[in-house]
C-alpha cells in the first residue's frame, strides 16, 4: 500500500471517526488570550479550557490535525533545522483527546490499534518500542499485558516533573502530565542492549506518537495542583509518521517536501546542491507561509519578530547556494499545490503571502548581500579562529546585518565571536543614543549644567523657583530683553516636558520684571528646558520667577493621554494581543495612536473599540498611579514600550481592571472627567502600522453635532422628512445607476442614428472619401464616439465634424491608410492661416475652436472650401 502525506491524515481522522470522535479543525497559529505561548505549539493549545475543566465540549472524545510553530517560544526547534532530518519550524500534529472519558487503556490501545493494524497502518510491531514515565505502573502493565509488549521493549524515564522526557507540559505553566511514547526503530530490529541510553534511542529511533495522561495544572508559582478529571492528550508528528509509512529516511524525503525541494533546485542560478540549506527553506517556506496567513507579519517585535527571523534565514540559505534574486515568495504556489487539504488556508491567503515575503526579502536583501561579502572577506583574515566583536557590531550597528545571521554563518563554519566586545559596543551605542538624544538642537550646550529639574506639574499647575540658566541662540547668557527668543531652565518647574507622546506644556514664565511666553518644554537628559519669548520687560538668571502652566490646556491633553490608555487595552481586546503600539501623540486636540496590525479595521471592530472606550469612561473608574521595579512590572506583564529604555522604578498608571501601563504622562483623576471618547478616522500609514485618531470631551461632542447638522442638511437635500434615510439615499443611488444605465443605452442608440445620417452624405474627392457634417451642442464624448462609429464602417474616410454651440468647434479624424496623404494637424493648421481659431493635435486627429465669426452658416461654408481644396 502506498501511503500520501494527505492520505494518512484522512485515514487518521477516520480511525478516530470510527471511534466516535468529533473531529475539530486546526486552530489559528495563534491563541488569543494566552499569553503562556507565543505559537500555537500542539494540538491540545486550543483544548486548554477543556484540559483544566474551565469549559466542558459536546462531545468528550476529539481528534484533529492541528497547525504547529515551533519557533521563538519556549518549544523552539529553529536552529536545529537544516541540522536533523527530523525537526521542523512548521509541522502539522495528528491528535486524539479525551476530556473525561477513556483514559490510559484506551489511548494505548488506540494507538497501537492504528499504527499496527493491517487495515490501518500496517508497521511491524517488532520495529515499536516505548517509553513511559517511571512511576506509571499502570501504563507498564497496559503495553505488558494488553499489548504484550516484551518487558526490553518498555523503557522507564525517572520520575522527575521538571526534567522528565516523559513528563509533557505544554509551557511554563498550564496542563501536564506523564507520558507514554512509542518510538519507531530506523535501522534494524531492537537489541536489548541498546535500549537503555537514551542517546542511542535518540540516534537510532525517531519517536512517532507521544501520549500524555494531562493530571495536572501547573501554576505560575511553580506547583502542581491535581485536576479533577484527567484526560488524555496525544501527538503524532504527521512528517514523522509519514516518513515511516513512505519508507523513506529523512521527513524532508516525504512527497510533500520532495515536491518543494525540486522546485527550490529548479530556481534561478541553484548551483550548490547544498542538503541543508535546501531543507531549510523548504522548512521555512512552510512555517513563514503560515504565519503569514494567520496574519503575523514581519516586524522587529514579538511574533512579528520570529517570522522575520525565519524569511531572513530562508533568504540568506537562498543565497548560500547561489541563488541571486528575490527567490522564496515563487515557492508559495508550489507548497499550495502539495500541501494537500491543509493547503487550504494557504490558498485563501494566496496574494496576501507572496507581497509580504516578497516585500520583505527585498528589502532584506540589499542589506544581506553587503554584509555577506564584508564577513567572507573577514573571515578568511581571521586569527585564532575567533571574529572580532568590533567587527561584529559594525556589521550589527552599521550595516544593519542581523547578529543572529552572524551567529549562524559562524557555527556553521566553526568559527567562534568575540561576543564579549560586542555586547561591550552594544552597551556604549546605547549610551551615545541617549547623550546624542540629550544633545539634539542643542549642539552641545547643556552639558556644563549638573543638576537636575525637579518637575512639580503632576500636582501643581504653578510653582514658585527661580532662573537656573538662559540661553540665547544656542549660547548661555545672563538675561533675556523683551521680544527676544530664548530658553530657560528652572529649578524646579509645573511644566510637563513633551514624553511618552504627551506634547509638552505651554504657558508663562513671570518674574517681577518681566514675562516670557513658554511656547514648548522638552527634556534633555535631566533638565526640563523652556522655550519661547519675553512679551514684556526682563528676565535674568537667578530671578526669582512663578510659572504657570496654560491649566485649561493641560486639563484636555490629560483627558486624551487617559484616554489613549484605555483606547491601547480596547485595541488589544478587540483586535488579540499581537496590537502593539508604534507611536501616539497626545495634544490638547486629539489623540494619534499608531499600532501594529496587518488589516483595515471593520465598521463593527471600530465601533466595539469605541464602546469598550467609553464604558470604561461610564464607568468613571479611578487612575491610579504608583511607582513599582521595572522588572516586577515586566513580570506582571504591564504594558511597556519593548524599545525604550526604562529605569529602575518605574511609574504605573493603572485603571482597574482594563488598563495598565507604564507612563510619565499626566492623567485625570477619574476617567469620566474625559466625559466621551470618538474615533475620527483609521487608515494604513506604512506596511502593517494602522493610525487611529480620535477626540474626547467637547471637541468629541461638537463633532458628533456636526454630523447630525450635516444630516439634516443632508435629509434636506434628498427633501427626506420622516422616511428612513438611508433607505431613500440607497433608492436615489439605485435610480441613479437605473439611469446612468438608461442614458448609455439611448446614447447608444442616439451615436449609430447620428452616425449613420452623417454617413448618408458622402463626398468623395480623387478618389478619397469626404465626411463633412455639422452637429449642434453636442457632448465631446458623442461626437468622438460618433467619429468612433463612422470609422468602423468606413476604414478610409476624412472626416470634418463642426459642433456648434455657444462656441464653434473643429474636430478632423484621418484614417491611417490615408495618413501618408493627410494629416490633421496639417489641415488643421492650414484652416487656421485662413480662419481665425486655435487648437491642435496628431497626424490622426485633431480638434479646434473657431473664433470671431459674423455668420455661422458663411463660415461652416467657408472651411467646407478649405478642406475641399485641400483634398484636391
Ligand atoms: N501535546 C503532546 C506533544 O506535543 C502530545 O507532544
Amino acid at each position: 500500500m502506498t501511503y500520501t502525506t494527505e492520505s494518512i491524515r484522512k485515514k487518521f481522522l477516520e480511525f478516530f471517526k470510527n471511534k466516535n470522535h468529533t473531529i475539530y479543525p486546526s486552530s489559528s497559529l495563534v491563541i488569543e488570550n494566552d499569553p503562556s505561548i507565543l505559537f500555537t505549539n500542539a494540538g491540545m493549545n486550543q483544548f486548554k479550557n477543556f484540559f483544566l475543566g474551565y469549559e466542558i465540549p459536546e462531545n468528550k472524545k476529539i481528534s484533529s490535525i492541528q497547525n504547529c510553530i515551533r519557533a521563538g517560544g519556549k518549544k523552539n526547534d529553529l536552529k536545529n533545522v537544516g541540522k536533523t532530518s527530523r525537526h521542523h519550524t512548521f509541522f502539522e500534529m495528528l491528535g486524539n483527546f479525551s476530556f473525561g472519558d477513556y483514559f490510559k487503556k484506551k489511548s494505548i490501545i488506540y494507538a497501537w490499534e492504528l499504527l499496527t493494524s493491517k487495515k490501518w497502518f500496517n508497521i511491524d510491531e517488532n520495529k515499536l518500542l516505548v517509553t513511559i514515565y517511571e512511576e506509571d505502573i499502570e501504563s507498564y502493565n497496559i503495553w505488558r499485558k494488553i499489548i504484550g509488549l516484551s518487558e526490553n521493549k518498555i523503557i522507564k524515564t525517572p520520575n522527575k516533573k521538571n526534567k522528565s522526557e516523559n513528563f509533557w507540559k505544554m509551557g511554563k505553566y498550564g496542563p501536564c502530565g506523564p507520558c507514554t511514547e512509542i518510538f519507531y526503530d530506523y535501522k534494524k530490529n531492537i537489541k536489548t542492549n541498546y535500549l537503555k541510553k537514551n542517546k542511542i534511542l535518540q540516534k537510532k529511533y525517531i519517536e512517532l506518537w507521544n501520549i500524555v495522561f494531562i493530571q495536572y495544572n501547573k501554576l505560575i508559582n511553580g506547583k502542581y495542583l491535581k485536576l479533577k478529571i484527567p484526560s488524555v492528550d496525544t501527538g503524532m508528528g504527521l512528517e514523522r509518521i509519514s516518513s515511516v509509512l513512505q519508507k523513506v529516511k529523512s521527513n524532508y524525503d516525504i512527497d510533500i517536501f520532495k515536491n518543494i525541494i525540486k522546485n527550490i533546485k529548479k530556481l534561478n542560478n541553484v548551483k550548490q546542491n547544498n542538503k541543508k540549506s535546501i531543507q531549510v527553506i523548504a522548512d521555512h517556506i512552510r512555517s513563514s507561509s503560515f504565519l503569514i496567513a494567520s496574519n503575523i507579519f514581519p516586524s522587529n517585535e514579538y511574533r512579528g519578530y520570529v517570522l522575520r527571523k525565519i524569511i531572513r534565514r530562508a533568504i540568506r540559505h537562498g543565497y548560500s547556494i547561489g541563488i541571486k534574486e528575490c527567490f522564496f515568495y515563487k515557492l508559495v504556489p508550489v507548497l499550495i499545490k502539495y500541501m494537500g487539504s491543509s493547503g487550504k488556508l494557504l490558498k485563501n491567503n494566496e496574494k496576501k503571502i507572496i507581497k509580504t515575503l516578497k516585500i520583505e526579502e527585498l528589502k532584506f536583501s540589499k542589506t544581506l548581500k553587503n554584509g555577506l561579502k564584508l564577513l567572507k572577506n573577514e573571515i578568511k583574515q581571521i586569527k585564532n579562529n575567533k571574529l572580532d566583536g568590533n567587527f561584529v557590531f559594525y556589521l550589527y550597528d552599521t550595516i544593519g546585518f542581523p547578529i543572529d545571521l552572524t551567529k549562524d554563518f559562524c557555527k556553521e563554519k566553526n568559527i567562534k565571536i568575540d561576543i564579549e566586545t560586542f555586547k561591550d559596543e552594544i552597551n556604549k551605542r546605547k549610551k551615545i543614543s541617549k547623550e546624542q538624544k540629550f544633545n539634539k538642537n542643542n549642539k552641545k550646550i547643556f552639558i556644563s549644567i549638573k543638576k537636575k529639574t525637579k518637575f512639580k506639574g503632576y500636582n501643581f499647575y504653578q510653582y514658585k523657583s527661580y532662573i537656573k540658566s538662559i540661553y540665547k541662540n544656542y549660547k548661555l547668557t545672563t538675561k533675556i530683553n523683551n521680544f527676544e527668543k530664548g530658553k530657560i531652565i528652572l529649578d524646579k518647574t509645573p511644566f510637563y516636558p513633551e514624553s511618552g507622546g504627551q506634547i509638552g506644556d505651554s504657558g508663562f514664565i513671570q518674574s517681577k520684571n518681566g514675562i516670557f511666553k513658554v511656547s514648548s518644554t522638552k527634556k534633555y537628559g535631566n533638565f526640563i528646558i523652556h522655550t519661547g519669548k519675553l512679551i514684556s520687560g526682563k528676565i535674568k538668571i537667578k530671578d526669582k520667577v512663578v510659572s504657570k502652566i496654560n491649566f485649561k490646556k493641560r486639563k484636555l491633553i490629560e483627558k486624551n493621554h487617559t484616554a489613549t490608555h484605555l483606547l491601547n487595552s480596547a485595541l488589544k481586546k478587540v483586535l488579540g494581543k499581537n496590537v502593539i503600539q508604534k507611536g501616539s501623540l497626545v495634544n490638547d486636540k486629539k489623540i494619534r495612536f499608531d499600532f501594529s496590525y496587518h488589516k483595515n479595521l471593520k465598521v463593527n471592530e471600530l465601533d466595539e473599540v469605541e464602546n469598550l472606550v467609553n464604558k470604561f469612561i461610564h464607568k468613571n473608574k479611578i487612575v491610579k498611579i504608583f511607582f513599582t521595579n521595572f522588572k516586577k512590572a515586566k513580570k506582571k506583564k504591564i504594558n511597556f514600550l519593548s524599545h525604550k529604555i526604562y529605569k529602575k522604578n518605574v511609574r504605573v498608571v493603572s485603571i482597574k481592571p482594563f488598563s495598565c501601563e507604564l507612563c510619565t504622562g499626566t492623567h485625570v483623576k477619574k476617567t469620566g472627567k474625559i466625559f466621551i471618547f470618538k474615533i475620527i478616522s483609521e487608515k494604513s500609514i506604512s506596511s502593517g502600522i494602522r493610525r487611529i485618531e480620535a477626540i474626547t470631551y467637547k471637541k468629541a461632542i461638537s463633532f458628533i453635532k456636526k454630523q447630525e447638522n450635516n444630516l439634516e442638511k443632508i435629509k434636506k437635500i434628498v427633501k427626506n422628512k420622516n422616511l428612513n434615510l438611508i433607505l431613500k439615499i440607497k433608492k436615489i443611488v439605485q435610480n441613479n445607476k437605473k439611469i446612468k444605465k438608461e442614458n448609455k443605452k439611448i446614447l447608444k442608440k442616439y451615436i449609430l442614428l447620428k452616425s449613420k445620417k452623417i454617413l448618408k452624405k458622402k463626398y468623395e474627392i480623387n478618389n478619397k472619401k469626404i465626411i463633412f457634417s455639422t452637429l449642434y451642442d453636442e457632448s465631446n464624448f458623442t461626437i468622438l464616439k460618433i467619429i468612433d462609429e463612422i470609422q468602423k464602417k468606413n476604414n478610409s474616410v476624412i472626416i470634418i465634424l463642426i459642433n456648434i454651440s455657444k462656441i464653434i468647434n473643429l474636430k478632423i479624424k484621418i484614417s491611417k491608410n490615408l495618413i501618408s496623404f493627410f494629416q490633421a494637424n496639417k489641415i488643421l493648421l492650414l484652416i487656421f492661416k485662413k480662419i481665425n481659431g486655435k487648437g491642435g493635435g496628431n497626424k490622426y486627429i485633431s480638434e479646434g475652436i473657431i473664433k470671431y465669426y459674423k455668420s455661422k452658416k458663411k463660415i461652416i461654408k467657408k472651411i467646407k472650401k478649405i478642406i475641399f481644396s485641400i483634398i484636391k
